[in-house]
């Protein structure tokens, strides 16, 4: 039986008052699901959401991290530095990063890396953009994206790999994803796992879906087979919304 996981990607909002608010908010409502339940602050706010949250139904996650352990990158910061202060569990590639702070697939997998040496648990993003999709390219580019950062890596590291596959036409614009065509390309990327190691490590892969998604939509998403939960965001910044999605399995 896969992992089942919702989480939420707060992006950069959120200061901390609004944190706490939002936090307290979460705390009030009650899950119904087996999910699994994450949620993603921005780095200012970890440090209080993790304490806050402590011995709750949610972890706290982050949405980023360098590659390097310490050293001269101002503004970065290290997964030693997540970890000490009780973060187990980290975004990485989201398309936003990999649009706007020029985030390649080296780099990735120089962050895949340097998690795993801190035996961080990874989210690992991956999807086409919208002329991919328009034309026919968009498994070439998944498959390419996977293959690069994810590839090297031993058997025994994809225990502390989650995938998520966000559409990058389908984030915050409102479209989603069908469900068959998240279906299509989880089957797709578990098939492609399945090939480069074995079946059954396949099979234990939590495949996330990214985009768009709501309460109005997620049971139907999260109905395929090969959808293991979602990657939440705009939908994650209100408490009922985030937990109406989490109890949606
Ligand atoms: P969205 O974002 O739910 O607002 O589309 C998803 C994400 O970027 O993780």
């Amino acid at each position: 039986m896969r992992k089942k996981i919702v989480a939420g990607n707060w992006k950069m909002n959120n200061d901390l008052p609004q944190t706490e608010i939002l936090l307290l908010d979460l705390l009030s409502q009650t899950k119904t699901s087996s999910a699994e339940v994450m949620i993603a602050p921005a780095f200012t706010n970890l440090h209080f959401a993790f304490k806050k949250l402590k011995g709750s139904f949610i972890e706290v996650i982050a949405q980023n991290m360098h590659f390097a352990s310490k050293g001269a990158y101002t503004g970065e910061i290290s997964a030693s530095m997540l970890k000490s202060v009780g973060i187990e569990t980290v975004i990485i590639g989201h398309s936003e990063r990999r649009e706007y702070f020029c985030e390649d697939d080296k780099m990735l997998k120089q962050k895949v890396d340097a998690a795993l040496e801190n035996e961080m648990q990874v989210i690992f993003c991956f999807g086409e953009k919208l002329e991919d999709r328009k034309s026919d390219s968009h498994f070439k580019v998944v498959q390419h994206q996977i293959q690069q950062a994810l590839f090297h890596l031993p058997e025994s590291a994809w225990d502390s790999i989650i995938l998520a596959y966000e559409p990058v036409w389908a984030i915050g614009t409102g479209e989603t994803a069908s469900p068959e065509q998240a279906q299509e390309i989880h089957a797709f990327i578990r098939n492609l796992v399945s090939e480069k190691y074995h079946s059954s490590l396949a099979e234990k892969v939590s495949i996330l879906y990214g985009g768009s998604v709501k309460p109005t939509n997620a049971k139907e998403i999260f109905s395929k087979p090969d959808v293991d939960g979602g990657l939440i965001g705009g939908a994650s910044l209100d408490a009922t919304s985030f937990m109406q999605i989490v109890n949606s399995f």
